[in-house]
């Protein structure tokens, strides 16, 4: 299968990152094959609702560095959607990811595949609800599975690195992801 995280923390190496990181290697460790994006590092306009996606090709109107990460979308089987919780809901550059994935809902593209979620904060799992009942309802409503989440306690940069059972728990989860004999 192919495993895609997207990382929509702003800090490279901080909770977030050390988390998805453990949550690939424990999908490599199962033979898939990966690929790791900083959102951070994308230009990503917020969608104006043009409504252009729901028409012939399902394309979107703006053009940005989204037009790398479509692709990347609709190859993957498996996206991990890792954000750090700022003020109980993802970062902004992942909601704009978000609002982007409206040519899936036409398209249909990412129906079936897997939604994994990585999700560090300060206040931990209890913080966590009103941001997983927004991307459990935003995968129903993409046809995408729920496959896995590891809501994590952390908060200053890289603090997680004291917290071997919740890197654990990252691995775990990547581990899990299943192998697809026709995707390997
Ligand atoms: C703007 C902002 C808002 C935040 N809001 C919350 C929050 O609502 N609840 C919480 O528990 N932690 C909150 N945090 C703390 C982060 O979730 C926490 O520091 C996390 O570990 C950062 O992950 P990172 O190192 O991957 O960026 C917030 C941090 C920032 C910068």
């Amino acid at each position: 299968m192919k495993v895609l995280a997207l990382v929509g923390s702003p800090r490279k190496n901080g909770n977030t990152d050390l988390l998805v990181e453990k949550a690939l290697d424990g999908a490599r460790s199962r033979g898939h094959r990966v690929e790791k994006l900083y959102l951070y590092d994308h230009r990503i306009l917020p969608c104006i609702d043009c409504r252009k996606c729901k028409r012939g090709d399902f394309s979107c109107g703006l053009a940005d560095e989204m037009e790398a990460i479509f692709p990347a979308l609709a190859k993957a089987d498996a996206i991990i959607f890792a954000t750090p919780v700022y003020w109980y809901g993802p970062t902004a550059k992942m909601k704009l990811l978000i609002d982007r994935l409206r040519p899936f809902i036409a398209s249909r593209g990412l129906q079936g595949k897997l939604g994994l979620l990585v999700v560090p904060s300060e206040e931990g799992p209890a913080c966590c609800g009103p941001l997983m009942q927004m991307f459990e309802m935003s995968f129903q409503y993409l046809g995408m599975n729920l496959a896995g989440y590891v809501l994590a306690t952390a908060y200053e940069r890289g603090e997680i690195r004291d917290r071997p059972e919740e890197l654990e728990r990252a691995y775990a989860m990547g581990a899990s992801i299943p192998v697809s004999s026709s995707n390997v």
